[in-house]
């Protein structure tokens, strides 16, 4: 997988998938653009060489249909104003006449954004005839959307093959948040301790997984947690168990030994809108945090470390009443000074609620995407990429 400064761009016209799939306000306006300024870097490398940009990403799911409140205007505005020296365009349409006549009349060093990809029922089914009507409308193709690089769709998959290996390559942000996680994975200062929590357990278990050959410990929180306790023999009330993991999360038990650490107490919700601690799960009762003394070990733990892969809050931080585990491991990995990979949009608000964000190393723009890149170390977007 090349670089963008093995490409020939000057002059040129680029493709450019990136992943601008950001939240939006209920009246359409950008709730956080984090994901649009990641990609400026790479924009702005290009642009700078006096490449003609058409950019191209997906927003929400609007499952192949024209979903007026996913349309891309409101990103255009935005990039727009993050790059004032630029022309910014925009075109209603994804290939065919509209978006070629864009595509075509853009001079050196200004900016086409297509509509939304998904808008297209062949993105998401990797259609060939629609990977090819995108692969018109540039000379060379640059990925920059490590975000959705774990899907097997038109713009980041099948297309790559329609450039040639010397036209194709990995735009900045992809590398740094490869880097990011192949630099903690291999070269860990330890210890070296993964935390993970959020809310599906088989979502995380491939992870846990590539881990556990690596790290010295794994914090496990959230939902997750009920399926290995529930494997490992513990009662669990009513807390939500995935029934075709539990196989699974035996293997991973047996392999972790006493390097994966369970929650050994759980916050409740209590009358008055108070909160519980208990160290059993009653039947009907969500547990909807890691318990006090479970946090205190998870700090200790986190206080010492040197690398630090954290994926899934430990609670419903939506409710700040269950906020309280997820705190605690943001603040202790802070005052570590480790080398912390963040990833997943749940994860790293939690450092941006608390004003700890800087005190991350990486906060990855990935949420399927990172956890499937710890698991298998590529992606299939990256591997297509990459291959000849
Ligand atoms: C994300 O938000 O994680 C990426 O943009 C991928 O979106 P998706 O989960 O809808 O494929």
């Amino acid at each position: 997988m090349q670089g963008l400064e093995s490409l020939h761009i000057e002059g040129r016209r680029a493709l450019v998938r990136v992943d601008f799939n950001v939240p939006l306000h209920d009246d359409g306006t950008i709730r956080d653009d984090t994901r649009i300024r990641a990609a400026l870097p790479t924009l702005e490398y290009l642009l700078q060489r006096d490449c003609a940009c058409v950019v191209a990403t997906h927003l929400g799911r609007p499952g192949g249909q024209r979903i007026e409140d996913l349309r891309i205007d409101p990103i255009a505005s935005r990039l727009a104003d993050l790059l004032p020296d630029r022309a910014v365009q925009h075109c209603d349409d994804i290939t065919g006449e509209t978006a070629q006549s864009m595509a075509y009349a853009l001079r050196p060093g200004t900016l086409g954004l297509l509509q939304n990809l998904r808008f297209h029922p062949g993105e998401e089914a990797d259609d060939p005839d629609l990977a090819a009507g995108l692969a018109q409308l540039g000379d060379v193709y640059v990925n920059d959307a490590f975000a959705v690089c774990h899907r097997r769709h038109a713009s980041v998959y099948s297309v790559a093959r329609h450039f040639p290996a010397a036209d194709r390559a990995a735009g900045l942000l992809v590398r740094r948040e490869t880097q990011a996680i192949d630099g903690a994975m291999d070269q860990p200062a330890r210890p070296f301790v993964a935390v993970i929590g959020g809310a599906k357990v088989s979502d995380k278990i491939a992870a846990m997984r590539a881990l556990l050959d690596r790290v010295d410990h794994v914090l496990v929180g959230g939902v997750p947690a009920f399926t290995l306790l529930k494997a490992r023999g513990d009662d669990v009330g009513g807390a939500p168990v995935e029934e075709d993991q539990l196989d699974a999360a035996r293997q991973l038990l047996d392999k972790a030994g006493d390097r994966l650490l369970l929650p050994v107490d759980h916050a409740v919700p209590a009358p008055r809108d108070d909160v519980l601690t208990v160290d059993m799960l009653p039947a009907g009762v969500a547990a909807l945090d890691i318990g006090a003394e479970t946090s205190t070990r998870y700090r200790q733990i986190l206080e010492q470390a040197g690398t630090v892969i954290w994926n899934g809050p430990m609670g419903y931080v939506e409710d700040p009443r269950f906020f309280a585990g997820s705190r605690t491991v943001a603040r202790a990995i802070a005052r570590s000074g480790a080398n912390a990979i963040v990833g997943g949009g749940d994860t790293t608000g939690i450092p941006q609620r608390l004003g700890l964000l800087d005190a991350m190393t990486h906060v990855s723009t990935g949420g399927g995407a990172f956890l499937s890149y710890v698991a298998h170390r590529t992606l299939p977007a990256l591997q297509a990429l990459g291959d000849e």
